[in-house]
Parts: C-alpha cells; structure tokens; sequence
C-alpha cells in the first residue's frame, strides 16, 4: 500500500515534475480533477497539491484506485468526491481550471464497457464543459492519438484528420473522444470558453495498473517478466508504439493547462521515439533479467500499425519536449512495480 502512496521513485518524480514546470504555478488555483484517481490523474492532483492549489478530485473508481489519492487526502486542500461524471455535479467555491481525465482507457476496458466510455467521453465532457462554463474556468481535455485511428501519416501532426473505424471494437473510445473535441470546440465557439485539448500518446509509469483489463502493454509486459510468464505479444510484434514517461506526460498536460498561447489550440502531448512493441519485450526482459518466452497472439481488430506524435506544435506552444528516455523510465516503472507488487489488490 506504501508503495501506492509514494515510495522514492515517486517522490524523486514529483521533485522532477516540479523542477521540469518552470514558472508554471497553481498555488492558491482550485482545480478540479475529474478521473483524479487514475494513473495521470493521481499525478496531476499530487503536483498540484505540492504547488498549494486546491484539487476537487471527481472520480467514480471504475478503473481508478482510492489507493492513488489515500496519501493526498490527509491535505486540507485535497477533497476526494467518489462520483460518476455523467451526473452533473455542482460546486459552490470558485473554480479555475477543469481538467477532465474520466475515462477509462485500457484495449481490454473498450470491449467490456463501451458504453460507459461512450457516456464518459460524450455526456461527461458536456457536463465538465458546463462546470468550466459556470465557473468561467480553463478548460483541459484530454484527448488521445486515437482520434488518429490508424494514420496514413507518421509522425502525426494535429492536422491529420484521422482514419478511424466507427463500428469497430476501438470506436467506443476512439469515437467518442473525437465527440468529445467537437463539444470542447462548440462551447468555444458558442460561449467563448478558454479550452485546450491534449492529444496523450501511449504513457507509462508508477501507479498505472498491471492487472486484467486494466493492463496496458508495458505494465503487463513487466508484471508477465517479473513472474518469468509468457510475454503476450499481439501480432508480429512489428507494431510502434511511442512511449512517454508519466513525469514529461505531466509536465506537457499542466503547461498545456495554463500556457495562454495554447487556447483553443489541440496539442500532441507524448514522445516521438518509436520502438516495435518485440522491441519493447526485449527490453523488458533484459532490464528484468527475466526467462519469460515471449508468447505471439492474434492481432486485434483495428490495432494501429504505427503511432509515433509529430510534436513540432508543442514544441512551438508550450516549448514542451520529452526528457525521459524508454530504459530510463521502464527502470523507474519496474522498481515501483516489484515494490507495490504486481498484483493490484481488490478495490472497492
Ligand atoms: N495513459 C495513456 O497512455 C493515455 C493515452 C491517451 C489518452 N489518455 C487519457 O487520459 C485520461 C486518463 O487516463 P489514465 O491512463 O490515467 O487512465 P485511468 O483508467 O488510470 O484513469 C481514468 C480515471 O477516470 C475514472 N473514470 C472513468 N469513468 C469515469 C466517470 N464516468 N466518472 C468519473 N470518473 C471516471 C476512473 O475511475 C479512473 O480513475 C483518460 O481520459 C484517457 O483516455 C491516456
């Protein structure tokens, strides 16, 4: 449980992410945090809090641990709403930024809950939108290089429209996303509202979960390696993905959040160093001196051949780029793994 709340892998992250920030600052800010319990959320609401804002954290625990946020809640300007964001919710004190993050967002969570992703992505946006609306707040979505779908461009720039399967398997959550952009730009087009969108690219790191569904690639990869399983690989393996650390992923969302330059702007936030996900097992195997076999399955319907950002706009906006390089981070995840245990105990 210790190593949920902070262990000194984290701990070196956050000193990192507070460095990396430069002059951004929230102190005496009040964010609201909607998916606060997550992976990045928990990250987001933790440096905030360590720069004296006060954080809303909404979250309805579906794939998020209260494990991520146990440590904040002895902070007086931390409050923990466990709420489903397709419900309104209502705030009196004064709100400055939404950053909505709600959403479920691991492959193996698109086939089991499409719909609440659907509603998350859609009428959850639309009421985080309504709170900005009401506060006259800065508004932040995060997005996904999903809405790229299977690109014909590589290194994707914002500007790629996207090649996207409606029907498919991904469509819950690549479709709905791409909703969710076009309400964040009609409430800035109809109301005025300051927004930005960020276009996350596959992030990897301490807190994010290895277990069942919730299990991305790199944290099943380690958890498979650290048992000495298979390794399951989908497909060849020849796929790219580009991987981005947790503390750059935080750094690039928070500039985006309060940079004035990125208004209304839709930035690429990730890293454009691509490795093919049999280079990505290897690694893991070699840094977890493991015997795993790695294991090939089926590739699954509409499984992106390549995903790797053009990050020129954040570059440009933000004067954003990725420090952490794929070794150095897979380290840090694999510590904090064997530390926290890679089964993620029962919730709830
Ligand atoms: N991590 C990545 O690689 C990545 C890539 C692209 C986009 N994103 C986006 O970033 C956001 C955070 O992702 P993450 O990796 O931290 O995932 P996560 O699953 O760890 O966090 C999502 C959080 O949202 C909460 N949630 C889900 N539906 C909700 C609802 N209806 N109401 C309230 N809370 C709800 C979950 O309980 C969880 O705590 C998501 O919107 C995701 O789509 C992440």
């Amino acid at each position: 449980m210790k190593a949920f709340a902070g262990n000194t892998t984290m701990n070196d992250d956050i000193r990192t992410v507070l460095q990396d920030m430069g002059p951004v600052d929230f102190k005496d800010k009040t964010a609201l945090v909607t998916g606060g319990a997550g992976f990045l959320g928990s990250w987001i609401c933790e440096t905030l809090i360590c720069q004296k804002a006060h954080v809303i954290c909404v979250d309805n625990l579906s794939s998020g641990l209260e494990l991520n946020i146990a440590h904040l809640s002895r902070n007086g300007n931390f409050e923990f709403i466990k709420h489903d964001i397709t419900e309104p919710p209502h705030f009196k004190s004064k709100i400055d930024f939404v950053l909505h993050l709600a959403s479920r967002a691991s492959p193996f969570e698109f086939e089991e809950f499409p719909l609440e992703i659907l509603r998350a992505n859609t009428l959850g946006t639309a009421n985080a939108l309504e709170i900005a609306r009401e506060h006259k707040a800065v508004f932040l979505f995060t997005s996904t290089s999903e809405t790229y779908g299977n690109p014909a461009v590589v290194p994707t720039p914002e500007s790629y429209y996207g090649y996207v399967n409606s029907i498919g398997i991904r469509g819950c959550y690549d479709e709905s996303k791409r909703c969710g952009e076009a309400y964040v730009m009609a409430y800035r087009k109809q109301y005025g509202m300051d927004v930005r969108i960020a276009r996350i690219f596959n992030t990897y790191g301490p807190r994010i979960r290895p277990d069942g569904i919730y299990g991305r690639a790199i944290p099943r990869f380690i958890s498979q390696a650290l048992r000495n399983e298979p390794i399951t690989v989908f497909g060849s393996g020849v796929q790219t993905r580009s991987f981005c650390y947790t503390t750059d992923q935080v750094v690039g969302l928070l500039q985006l959040a309060s940079s004035h330059k990125a208004s209304g702007e839709v930035i690429n936030i990730g890293n454009d160093k691509e490795t093919t996900i049999i280079e990505l097992a290897e690694i893991v195997k070699k840094l977890t001196g493991s015997v795993s076999k790695i294991e090939f399955h089926p590739l699954p319907q509409d499984d992106p051949a390549k995903r790797c950002p053009d990050l020129t706009k954040a570059k440009k906006i933000l004067g954003w780029q990725p420090k952490v390089k794929l070794e150095d981070g897979l380290r840090k995840t694999i510590k904090w793994l064997s530390e926290a245990g890679v089964s993620v105990p029962e919730k709830k």
